[in-house]
């Protein structure tokens, strides 16, 4: 690949949000599971963790505890009904329909002092991973889309996939092959994001 080619596919990477319903075969996701680990982290500590979910049962047990607190939150905040069922249909479909889920989660433990920065650079180094992942299921010409759903729901994210005590759910990940490329996006010019001095 040359450097024109790498930045181009660096840029063509996209959020997917409708999946094709084929399975992602095991050595597929485990080579991606091996490319997210390699991101940087702080003191090369990587406090990443993954709990990759495939099948139906876990995967109808981890709509329900998303959805519930979804659901609870709405409630409280005085959502409309209607609004507060239709947004919980559209996740569960969403849920169902990627062939992959994989919950990002950090190892509170892999710290190595407990302090807000080294917090803040764990909670960096595991979404380097996430993104790392993100592109490697694009090399894989998969699609993927980060979900923050699971960081409303640390407990019952955890309960649902009887994740260890130190490990805290940062994001979820759906994966799968690509049904529907998203739309166009307008990225804000450099002029405006960057300074040279
Ligand atoms: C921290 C973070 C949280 C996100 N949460 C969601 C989410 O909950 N649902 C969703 O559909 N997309 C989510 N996204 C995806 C963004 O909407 C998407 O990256 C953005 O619109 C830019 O589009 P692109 O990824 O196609 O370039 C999230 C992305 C990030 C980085």
């Amino acid at each position: 690949m040359t450097p024109t080619d790498l930045h181009a596919f660096l840029r063509s990477r996209r959020s997917v949000r409708r999946f094709e319903p084929d399975l992602v075969p095991a050595p597929v996701i485990e080579r991606m599971l091996e490319t997210a680990a390699c991101a940087p982290s702080a003191h090369n500590l990587q406090p990443w963790r993954f709990c990759v979910v495939t099948t139906s049962v876990v995967r109808t047990r981890l709509a329900e505890a998303l959805t519930g607190k979804m659901r609870a939150d709405m409630t409280a905040e005085g959502a409309p009904e209607a609004e507060i069922e239709g947004r919980v249909a559209r996740s569960i479909r969403r849920i169902e329909e990627a062939p992959v889920l994989i919950v990002l989660c950090r190892d509170i433990l892999a710290i190595r002092k407990d302090e807000p920065e080294e917090v803040t650079m764990a909670v960096q180094s595991v979404a380097l991973a996430g993104l790392q992942l993100l592109l490697a299921a694009h090399a894989e010409g998969l699609g993927g889309n980060w979900i923050c759903w699971p960081l409303y729901a640390q407990e019952e994210t955890r309960k649902a996939l009887e994740l260890p005590e130190n490990w805290e759910a940062q994001a979820m990940i759906f994966l799968g092959g690509i049904e529907e490329e998203p739309g166009g996006k307008v990225l804000k010019p450099l002029s405006e994001i960057v300074r040279f001095m």
